[in-house]
């Protein structure tokens, strides 16, 4: 089988840990970019080395020009500033616009027929970004936001509880912010509904803590955000493309019409195969459920408009 393309945009501890989770998995070209001249270089080599220990012969590079990025099957982009400590997410959003829009314009240019994983925050209105300044069809466009957000639901249910993450099934929907929607109803524990292994309070606790499982984060590392497991998911959500998996997992991705959106894009149940996008998952919603989803919309719905004052509509 050839080696798919991947070109993985930022070279931070995000891009260099998808590059490093890429690399080990031996079968991918991946492509490092950075403006900040040697860090690519650096980090590719560094990788390349590390084959030699751990058995991979992934072929990397890193560079600062686009051109080696061409024929990419897949495009990450995880430029941008990251968040420092009491800031939201949505107060990136003009310094990243820019960033965002120049990346995707130099990268959709040279690969035309990729599909684009957006990381940037504010994740849910880059990747509205992306969409928008690629011109690509919104199956190709699509964020990574939904598969953190419920791994890190799981792993605090599942430490409440002293059973392995992976035994815990959750999602997480609605825009990645303070509002985002873990859905109880949808959440099972080796099969068990989870509001029959722990009480109302204790789930209370763990939605709190979900919704500011970034922010927590940030507190500790003060200089920066998380990179692991959004790296992890990100990898999770490529391979699932890449490799037609037909998985589903809770992803940014265009609605229009879906859960009664139109024309933003939000963390929903979405199926990922070959084309991208291939399905949005319409769940049913109980009042509340769908009234915490149309407040997290709301706030999503606002940035997206902003982006569209911004990029000129
Ligand atoms: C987080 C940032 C990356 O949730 O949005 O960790």
């Amino acid at each position: 089988m050839t080696q798919r393309k991947i070109t993985v945009v930022g070279a931070g501890n995000v891009g260099g840990s998808i590059a490093q989770r890429l690399a080990d998995r031996n079968g991918y070209e991946i492509v490092l970019v950075d403006i900040v001249d040697g860090l690519p270089q650096g980090k590719a080599l560094d990788l390349a080395q590390a084959g030699a220990v751990c058995g991979h012969d992934s072929h990397i590079i890193g560079t600062g020009c686009y051109d080696e990025t061409a024929d990419s099957d897949a495009v990450v982009v995880t430029s941008g500033i990251a968040r420092k400590p009491g800031m939201s997410r949505s107060e990136l959003l003009e310094t990243n616009i820019q960033i965002v829009q120049s990346v995707v314009r130099e990268a959709s240019q040279r690969s035309p027929a990729a599909i684009f994983v957006i990381v940037a925050n504010p994740l849910d209105a880059m990747t509205y970004v992306a969409w928008r300044v690629s011109g690509f069809p919104k199956q190709r466009v699509v964020g990574m936001a939904g598969v953190l957000d419920s791994a890190r639901f799981r792993m605090f249910i599942a430490r409440e509880l002293n059973v392995p993450a992976h035994d815990v099934q959750a999602m997480v929907l609605g825009g990645h912010g303070d509002a985002m929607v873990p859905l109880i109803r949808y959440t099972t524990v080796r099969g068990q509904p989870v509001d029959q292994c722990l009480s109302t309070e204790q789930l209370d606790a763990l939605v709190t803590r979900t919704r500011g499982g970034g922010a927590e984060i940030v507190n500790f590392l003060k200089t920066g955000s998380a990179y692991y497991a959004p790296a992890a998911s990100v990898v999770e959500m490529v391979e699932a493309m890449l490799q037609d998996q037909g998985t589903v997992l809770p992803c940014a991705a265009l609605c229009e019409g879906e859960y009664g959106l139109r024309g933003v894009y939000m963390g929903v149940p979405v199926r990922l195969g070959k084309n991208g996008v291939e399905e949005i998952l319409e769940y049913n919603l109980t009042p509340e459920e769908k009234a915490a989803f149309d407040t997290s919309a709301r706030g999503v719905r606002e940035l997206c408009r902003e982006v569209d004052k911004l990029l000129g509509v």
